[in-house]
């Protein structure tokens, strides 16, 4: 692979992603949630480039992503509860799982040779202005090597894949920062990953309550790349810190803590969105100090705190599992 090219953002960004991606290549570019590294969704052999430049196992499927909802609907079966989902939330930081049409153009690699196909229509001018130019599905996971923190900037991306992939179009910070809500609408509505968009407002547009997360309840996940140790940092985290021992590092959120080697705050004022947006950058940051651990204080579970907190978990995990999906 020869250099990974990095451009701006700007009138003609669009179209050198689109052009690179008809060539099979593999392009990184921003979306609302965090960055995305793209690959045409159609084409077998940039599909099997992508997994192996992510190290990505590949049973753990893709996101297709495209343009608008009427895209959507050629690749898949929308019952009543995905209609009303995609009506109140695309675009945005909400990927659906439906069951697959017959004549999909979706690689049987990218959903992992499953009969579902995961789908979403981000909300970001730039990734929107690529699709369109493109015009064929863009199969996307988080621009990071698989298992490791995800990436809200062009730095992270060039960080964890430079020499991997072709083009990164750099558009500044993902501004929310966490990645999309996995809802399954197959059957009952449920949700697979807490995401940017919380579980209370899609619970408003269906009008009733979700079945809890799959992990949490003894059953295999239906979203193969919800293994336990996921968004890892090399350093070890300390979760619901309520004091700071010698050395430690501190991801504070509120008011923080005193006695750290290092501060960094999630958000000074207590707001989740900011500390959303801020997550995976921070852990990057604090990553890199080496401090023998990273304790993290207790993030309110209500709204984007229950993704955040899905996050913060698994980045705590054990690391002695294979590494995992995305
Ligand atoms: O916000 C996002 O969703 C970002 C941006 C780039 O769009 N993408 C992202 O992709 O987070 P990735 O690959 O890092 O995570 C996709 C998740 C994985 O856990 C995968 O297992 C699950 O979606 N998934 C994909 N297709 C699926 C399917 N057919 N059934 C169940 N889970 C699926
Ligand atoms: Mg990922």
């Amino acid at each position: 692979m020869s250099k990974t090219r990095l451009i701006k953002a700007g009138p003609r960004a669009a179209q050198a992603a689109a052009e690179c991606l008809a060539r099979g290549g593999l392009v990184a570019f921003p979306t609302e949630t965090v960055y995305g590294l793209g690959a045409d969704a159609t084409n077998g052999q940039a599909v099997a480039r992508l997994y192996e430049a992510k190290g990505r196992p590949a049973f753990n499927p893709l996101i297709a992503h495209v343009a608008d909802v009427e895209s959507a609907r050629k690749l898949a079966v929308f019952n009543a509860d995905a209609e009303r989902l995609a009506a109140a939330f695309w675009p945005g930081p909400l990927t659906l799982v439906l069951r697959r049409k017959p004549g999909c153009p979706v690689s049987d690699l990218a959903t992992a040779g499953l009969d579902t196909v995961a789908i979403r229509v981000p909300d970001h001018a730039l990734a929107r202005d690529i699709l369109h130019a493109f015009g064929r599905p863009v199969v996307a996971p988080s621009a990071n090597v698989s298992g490791h923190v995800s990436a809200t900037t062009a730095v992270h991306v060039l960080e964890d894949l430079d020499e991997k992939i072709d083009l990164i179009v750099d558009g500044g910070p993902a501004p929310v920062g966490i990645e999309s809500t996995i809802v399954a609408c197959l059957d009952q509505p449920v949700i697979l990953r807490p995401g940017g968009l919380s579980r209370g407002d899609i619970a408003a547009t269906l009008g009733h309550q979700l079945a809890q997360p799959l992990e949490s309840r003894d059953e295999t996940p239906l979203a193969p790349g919800m293994l336990e140790s996921h968004y890892a940092p090399r350093t070890r985290l300390r979760l619901n810190a309520t004091q700071v021992g010698q050395g430690e590092a501190l991801l504070a959120f509120g008011a923080p803590l005193s006695g750290a080697a290092a501060t960094l705050n999630l958000s000074e004022r207590g707001d989740l969105g900011e500390a959303a947006a801020n997550l995976f950058g921070h852990l990057r940051r604090l990553d890199a100090m080496r401090a023998p651990t990273i304790c993290v204080m207790r993030i309110p579970s209500a709204g984007l705190g229950e993704a955040i907190n899905d996050r913060l978990r698994r980045a705590a995990a054990p690391k002695d599992i294979p590494p995992s999906s995305s």
